[in-house]
């Protein structure tokens, strides 16, 4: 999808200026040209020789040097690409598009530019969390400024929290996904996420711990790159994510019956806390403390909606992803769980309540796959999602 395109990438200043050494040799793998723009402060954490090396082109990044401006101005410069990338995207250069400044060739060309423009912003978490920021922010997505990042971690500056560039293979997508609606435009998954709630009586019910956070954040991740995302829920505390089709449930069996109803699906990401258990003498009428002792609640099996789509003989989809929470020799049972229920990978995770995963922001995940697994380190819910996301593009594509 990116062959022959052209991109001109602004490499601000920042500590993650590096990577973008990275995500030029990406791009230009896949086929594309990068046109590499450096500002000042982004000399001072890359070279523009190996900039320039990286990228096999001249590098621009004076708006008044005479020899570029004959060459090219900066007019035609900022219309030559298809597309235009700012990684890493600082909160000076933020703040300058927000505000419509041209002082230098970087704010100049995106301001002449009549192209589509990303960026990937990387900035210290504070900064990042600053109001004028997160105004910037806002200003910049009205005026249909794409984003992809920052993401959660452990930044340079020792602080933790959101401010880390998003890794370039990321980038890459999200430019795809803006130049040719993405590697997964065409594919249709779906995402169940969520508690469910299976009622005792009419108003009080049986649930579980989970935010919906994890599916939530697949789902986005998925829609970003381009798939036509159905997402079934039960009641989260997380809103659903937008671009995706949004399909609200209570109970397992109301699951069950939408994940079955849903659209033919290349694959599917089975991620909600389905309850086991249904109170099977759940009645219309409220339970009332009427002196004659304590209520007996009958239980009954839910349906297993993971099992029943692993082995569908018909219409199963492609690629079948199931979640292990487990508070107990985690890998031995998601092991055994990805046998016993069918499906092709598990990601497995420990949500005993010392982990504060379940409810939580972060989890500590292991992909077991037919062949072995892969221990990921613990990091923020939108990052195991992009990484998921990211295998599930290789596996399907
Ligand atoms: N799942 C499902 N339908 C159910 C129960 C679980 O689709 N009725 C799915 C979940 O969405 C998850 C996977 O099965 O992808 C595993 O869920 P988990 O709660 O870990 O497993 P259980 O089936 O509850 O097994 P156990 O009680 O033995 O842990």
């Amino acid at each position: 999808m990116l062959a022959d395109k052209r991109i001109l990438l602004i490499i601000g200043g920042g500590i993650a200026a590096f990577k973008s050494l990275d995500l030029i040799r990406r791009l230009r793998e896949r086929g594309a040209f990068v046109t590499p723009v450096l500002t000042k402060s982004g000399a001072e954490f890359v070279t523009p020789l190996s900039v320039s090396a990286l990228a096999g082109e001249k590098i621009y990044s004076d708006l008044f040097d005479l020899t570029s401006e004959a060459e090219m101005g900066h007019i035609e410069l900022s219309r030559s690409a298809d597309l235009i990338v700012v990684a890493p995207g600082t909160a000076d250069l933020m703040a300058k598009m927000a505000g419509g400044l041209a002082n230098d060739l970087a704010s100049t060309l995106l301001l002449a530019t009549d192209k589509r423009v990303l960026v990937a912003p990387s900035m210290n978490v504070r900064m990042w969390e600053h109001p004028a920021t997160q105004r910037n922010l806002a200003t910049l997505k009205s005026d249909g400024v794409l984003f992809v990042g920052p993401n959660e971690g452990d930044m340079a500056c020792g602080e933790y929290g959101y401010g880390r560039l998003a890794e370039p293979l990321e980038i890459v997508d999200a430019i795809d996904a803006a130049l040719s609606g993405g590697p997964l435009k065409g594919k249709h998954i779906l995402v169940t996420s969520g508690p469910t709630h299976e009622p005792i009586d009419p108003v009080r019910y049986i649930a579980n711990r989970s935010s919906g956070a994890q599916g939530t954040a697949i789902a986005k991740a998925l829609a970003a790159l381009g798939a036509d995302v159905t997402f079934v829920t039960g009641p989260a505390d997380v809103p659903p994510p937008n671009g995706v089709r949004v399909i609200k449930v209570q109970t397992a069996a109301e699951m069950l019956t939408a994940v079955m109803e849903a659209p033919a699906s290349d694959a599917a990401v089975f991620a909600a806390a389905v309850a086991d258990w249904r109170v099977e003498n759940a009645g219309p009428s409220k339970i009332k403390k009427d002196g004659n002792g304590l209520p007996t609640l009958e239980f009954a099996e839910n349906p297993d909606i993971l099992a029943t789509v692993s082995k569908l003989k018909k219409g199963r989809p492609g690629l079948v992803i199931g979640f292990a929470a487990e508070t107990d020799d985690v890998i031995a049972n998601a092991t055994a769980k990805r046998l016993r229920k069918g499906c092709d990978w598990i990601v497995a995770n420990d949500v005993s309540p010392a982990t504060g995963i379940m409810g939580g922001t972060e989890n500590d995940v292991t992909l077991i796959i037919a062949d072995g697994s892969e221990d990921w380190p613990r990091m923020g819910k939108d990052a195991v999602a992009q990484r998921l996301a990211q295998k599930l593009v290789e596996a399907i594509k």
